[in-house]
Parts: C-alpha cells; structure tokens; sequence
C-alpha cells in the first residue's frame, strides 16, 4: 500500500492522528529502549520517537541510523511540549530509504571547510533559510516589475567587448577568438528599449574585479532596468518602491526564516515605512566633513570607508545623486544645469551594506559618448552598434542594476555576501 505522505509543517498543522511523513535526520539518539529521531524536509523538522518492543526485527538497522539518513515515518502525531518544535510522531513504522555514513559537517568546521562542503552545507537550517528568504526575494522582483508593466528581456552572456570597464570582464576563448563575460545586460537593453520600452532582467553578470571583500561575487545575479522616457527621480522612484516592495514581501512571508537566521527586523521596518532620503554627492563631502571629520577632495569616488560612515546616520538605504562625471561609466550623461556632474544615483544599504544600486539617465549625445570613451581608452569600434541605437529617434531614457546578493545580504543580516547564493563564485572560491 503507497502511503499518503505529507509535509512535516501540515503533520504539525494537523496536530493529531495518524501521518506519514519522509526526510533525513536531522539529529538522532538511543538508548537500549528507544530511538529518538528529529526528521527534517523542506518544510520543517519534527521529533519522532521509536520503541524497540515495536521494531524488533528492524532494530539493528534502526540502532544504526545516523544524520542524513533518508527515511519514511508513519505513526501517531500528537502534541508534546518537550519536543523541539513542540509535537512528536510516535512512530509505527518505518521505511529507510538511503543510508548516511558519517555526515562530514558539524559545529566546528570553519568558513573554509564549509565552504569545501557547501553541496552539504546547503541542507543546514542556516542556508535552507537564506534560499528560501533568495526564492522570495528574486520572485518579488519579477512580480514587482511585471506589475509595472514592464516585459522581461534576455541579453547575451558572450560579448565581443565593450561594455563598461574593459579591465574587469573574464576573458573566454572562442573558437580561438577572444570573447568575454557580460558585466551587465545595459547596452543591449537601451537597444530593446526602444522596442519594448519597459524592460527588466534577473540574470548573471560576472566581474573579474580582483576584490576579496564581503560584498563582492564574480558572478552575481544581476537585476536591471531600463525605461523609455525616465528621468533620474523617476527611477530612484522605481528603486525605492522595487526596494520597499521586496522587504516587506519578505517580512510578510519569512517570519520563520528571519527567526532561524537571528535577524533583528526592527532594523528592515523602516526601510517599508519611510522615504529614503535623496543627497548629492557634495552633500556627502559637506557631511562627512563636518560630522566625521574626513576631508574628501572633490571629483573622489566614494570609498567603502566613507559609505559606511555616511550611512551611519541613515536607517534606511540612501540615494545619493550627481556624482563626477569624469569618474563615472561613459553612457552617464552631464547635468546641463552643472556640467561637471553626471545624472546618475548609487543607492546605498544601511548597516554597512555598501552600494545596492548603480543607475543613471543615458547620454544619447554621440560626441559626449564618444569622448568619454576615448577618455577611459576604448577601442570606439567596440561600440559601433551601440552608436547606431541612437541614430534613430533618440530619446531620454534610464535604468539600474541592483545587486541581487547584496539585497539578499542586508535583508537576511548576512556577514557575507557568499552566503546570499548557493554556490558562490569569488577570486579564491570556485569549488564545488
Ligand atoms: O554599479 P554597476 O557596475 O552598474 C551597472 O552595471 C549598470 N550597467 C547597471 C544598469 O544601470 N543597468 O552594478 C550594479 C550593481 C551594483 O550597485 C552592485 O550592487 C552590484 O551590481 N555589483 C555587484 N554585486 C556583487 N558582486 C560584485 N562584484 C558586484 N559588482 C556590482
Ligand atoms: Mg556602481
């Protein structure tokens, strides 16, 4: 007879009769007597209880059973506030399905080794959280912008050159022919822009930046935008309400898994109730000068440091504006009103989050684009095709790029971005 199987959460949701459930164990101990076995699925872990008088001819191999074994249980649930999630099957039988020998993770391994073990790891209650808190977070940002209208758009991975800073792009052999890895889906993007308007994609970008730090992946999943028509407000508006739309998605569905990970909410509240401030980037000099003391010379890109000390007064993220054109990307366009500043925004994360968000209007003005090109040393026939989109009914238009990690960092109070993905890829970590 083929069992009804259930989850685990609808056993404990049930609460009493008779149910069956599957899983691993996730811990296990005995006696002569007993067996106690806490089993864990997707959905939750309860305790199960084994008396040997019942299995007498199993008990050997039940005896046996260690962490990670896969087994089907089917017995009595009932409520027993000793427990640890507060119910206990009292179980009448029992089917194993895959033996486990010796599961190689426990308490003291440390960030490396865990790192060597991950396709294991992933199954500790820490990362089965993150991954559930990722799948809520990259599924609000689809219904998010499908809500707005927006249509999905796909890029190529594989690029002949050319895109925004040469020296950080992986190098592939291509049939012999040198090609890179996409850094970001933008200039193809304002090419569908002028047929779909509204576009948005979640897809892999790589960079090759040689940075060891808690916030930077050469892979990462990549969240872009580009509309037709927007100017800089009106995509700081998408990124906050994108923002505010995806935290409060996961505070409504991942009470639990905020639980589990130890994450103080109160620190995530503010950022769906309050707006995020606006500041230029001569505001930020003009506060860190005076209320930290630290002289930043004027046409500096802000470092890490100076994010993080600016972001001390803020509880929820910032957009700060108008950087120096000459040290921004060559598609950021001059601010007629003060031509030494570009009409883009970084949007940055509270609690020593960093940047969240690049983004900016487009300069459709093929002198300007061609010259900052020039000034950062690129080959102009790298762009040919990018020039010719503007050649036809150029219009204002803008987008960003969202670090989906990053997000997912903040969100899930993570001391590493690693941790934000399942198999993370950086500089040192490419295995398994
Ligand atoms: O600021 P970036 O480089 O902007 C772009 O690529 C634009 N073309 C986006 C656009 O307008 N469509 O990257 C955007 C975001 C950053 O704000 C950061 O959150 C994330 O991508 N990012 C990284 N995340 C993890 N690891 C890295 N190495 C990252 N580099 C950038
Ligand atoms: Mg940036």
């Amino acid at each position: 007879m083929t069992e009804n199987f259930i989850s685990i959460s609808e056993a404990i949701k049930l609460g009493k009769g008779k149910v069956a459930v599957r899983g691993w164990i996730h811990r296990e101990r005995g006696s002569n007597e007993l067996k106690f076995i806490v089993l864990r699925d997707s959905t939750d872990t309860i305790q199960c209880v084994l008396k040997k008088e019942k299995f007498k001819n199993q008990w050997e191999d039940i005896d046996k059973l260690q962490i990670e074994a896969s087994v089907e249980i089917i017995g009595e649930i009932k409520e027993d506030k000793r427990a640890p999630t507060g119910y206990e099957i009292s179980a009448e039988k029992i089917n194993i399905i895959g033996l486990s020998d010796s599961f190689p993770i426990n308490k003291n391994l440390n960030e490396e080794l865990l790192g060597d073990r991950r396709h294991l790891w992933l199954r500790s209650k820490k990362m089965t959280a993150i991954l559930k808190i990722r799948s809520t977070v990259t599924g609000a940002l689809h219904e998010f912008f499908r809500s707005k209208g927006f249509y999905e758009f796909q890029s190529p991975i594989i690029i002949p050159g050319g895109a925004e800073e040469g020296p950080t792009m992986f190098e592939i052999n291509y049939f012999g022919k040198k090609m890179y890895l996409a850094q970001t889906w933008q200039l193809y993007a304002e090419a569908a822009m002028y047929s779909l308007e509204k576009i948005y994609c979640v897809a892999p970008s790589f960079r090759a930046e040689k940075s060891k730090t808690s916030r930077h992946l050469t892979e990462y999943w990549h969240t872009e935008m580009e509309v037709a028509w927007a100017d800089l407000d009106e995509l700081m508006n998408y990124a906050e309400e994108m923002t505010k739309y995806v935290v409060k998605n996961v505070l409504e569905k991942n009470t639990k898994e905020l639980e589990i990970l130890e994450r103080d909410i109160k620190k995530l509240q503010p950022s769906i109730k309050k707006k995020f401030p606006r500041i230029t980037y001569d505001e930020v000099l003009k506060i860190l000068k005076d209320k930290k003391k630290m002289n930043i010379p004027w046409g500096k890109d802000l470092r890490t440091i100076e994010e993080e000390e600016l972001m001390e007064f803020y509880d929820t993220p910032v957009f700060v504006t108008n950087y120096p054109k000459e040290i921004m990307a060559f598609y950021k366009p001059r601010d007629k009103k003060n031509p030494k500043v570009a009409r883009c925004f970084d949007m940055l994360g509270p609690e020593k989050n960093g940047e969240l968000i690049g983004g900016s209007e487009r300069d459709t003005n093929l002198d300007e684009l061609k010259k900052s090109l020039e000034a950062k040393g690129e080959k102009l026939e790298d762009y040919s095709y990018y020039f010719d989109i503007h050649n036809y009914g150029a219009i204002p238009h803008g987008g960003y790029g969202l670090g989906t990690e990053r997000l997912i960092r903040w969100i899930c109070g993570l001391d590493t971005i690693k941790d934000a993905i399942g198999f993370p890829r950086t500089m040192t970590r490419m295995k398994p």
